[in-house]
């Protein structure tokens, strides 16, 4: 059983050396934000302090109920997180929802690609026995589900752009303009994150003000100059690539340092040690937003 950890104060904003797209003036609770038009926002430079917290359940809280359903997220909830992750995807009819595999066959009773589906057929799944039978009938939820708890309950909200395979900037586009009219005139909109460029240029096609995260498994060369040109306010990480000469080349650049999925405890004190501003975790009963790590 180690000590808690006492949770920092989050990090100042940190300087922008040049201009990638800014998080949108809605950012600042002191702001009202304007009208949002879907596409063609100006790019104008990332100043607004970030928003999001600094601790965040993965797919919910994916362990302890059935990922990425609205289980998950009140599981998460219960436990102090206020900001969630999760994997967002569309039906065949072009309704994003909630799913991290291509395949429904791992969390659900039916086989297949689940994005050859409409949704009215996804929606009757159970999506919760797979996990344990006191979550059976448990469904699938629609991003629209999903922003409505998220919302009323005041909780940030990182989508994770995980399209069906050849579908990688419609699933962006999509997702964003979605995204864009369940958040509009919300103070804190969601974070748009993806492992595909693609999604990442189509998300900025149908939403160009919500705030892109690159998703890395490896640092292959250009991963940094690929986050820039995509305009992402933040690299998301595997949590073992991530060291001080990464968070500081994406700090003095105005980016924000991101990892997935830390459920260690050893680990997590060395990335907050590090300054990182974003720790995606399994582990909602071990680490505490607010008491620090309790395990
Ligand atoms: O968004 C971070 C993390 O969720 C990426 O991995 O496979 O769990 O979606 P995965
Ligand atoms: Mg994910």
């Amino acid at each position: 059983m180690s000590k808690p950890l006492p949770v920092a104060p989050h990090p100042a904003p940190h300087p922008t050396r040049h201009a990638t797209p800014s998080l949108s003036p809605s950012l600042s609770p002191s702001i009202s934000p304007p009208p949002s038009p879907p596409t063609s926002t100006p790019l104008t430079p990332f100043t607004s302090a970030w928003p999001y917290p600094r601790w965040i359940a993965h797919r919910g809280a994916g362990k302890l109920a059935p990922e990425n359903t609205l289980a998950a997220f009140r599981v998460g909830a219960s436990h102090g997180y206020r900001a969630f992750e999760c994997d967002v995807k569309l039906s065949a009819d072009g309704r994003p929802f909630l799913l991290h595999d291509d395949t429904l066959d791992r969390t659900t009773p039916q086989r297949g690609v689940a994005g050859e589906l409409d949704w009215a057929q996804l929606a009757g799944l159970d999506a919760g026995s797979w996990h344990g039978r006191s979550f059976a009938g448990e469904p699938i939820p629609s991003l629209d589900a999903i922003s409505r708890y998220c919302l009323r309950n005041g909780h940030a909200l990182n989508i994770e752009i995980k399209s069906t395979a050849g579908s990688e900037f419609e699933t962006g586009r999509v997702v964003a303009a979605a995204a864009a009219t369940l958040w509009l005139g919300e103070a804190v909109p969601p974070l748009l994150s993806s492992f595909r460029p693609a999604s990442l240029e189509g998300a900025r096609e149908g939403a160009a003000q919500l705030p892109r995260a690159l998703l890395l498994d490896a640092l292959e060369p250009g991963w940094f100059d690929i986050a820039v040109r995509l305009g992402c306010v933040a690299v998301v990480t595997q949590f073992r690539l991530m060291d001080a000469g990464v968070i500081a080349q994406l700090h003095g650049q105005g980016l924000r340092a991101l990892c997935y999925t830390v459920n260690d405890a050893a680990d997590a004190r060395r990335l907050l040690a590090l300054g990182i501003d974003g720790l995606i975790t399994d582990a909602v009963d071990r680490f505490s937003p607010a008491g620090g790590l309790i395990d």
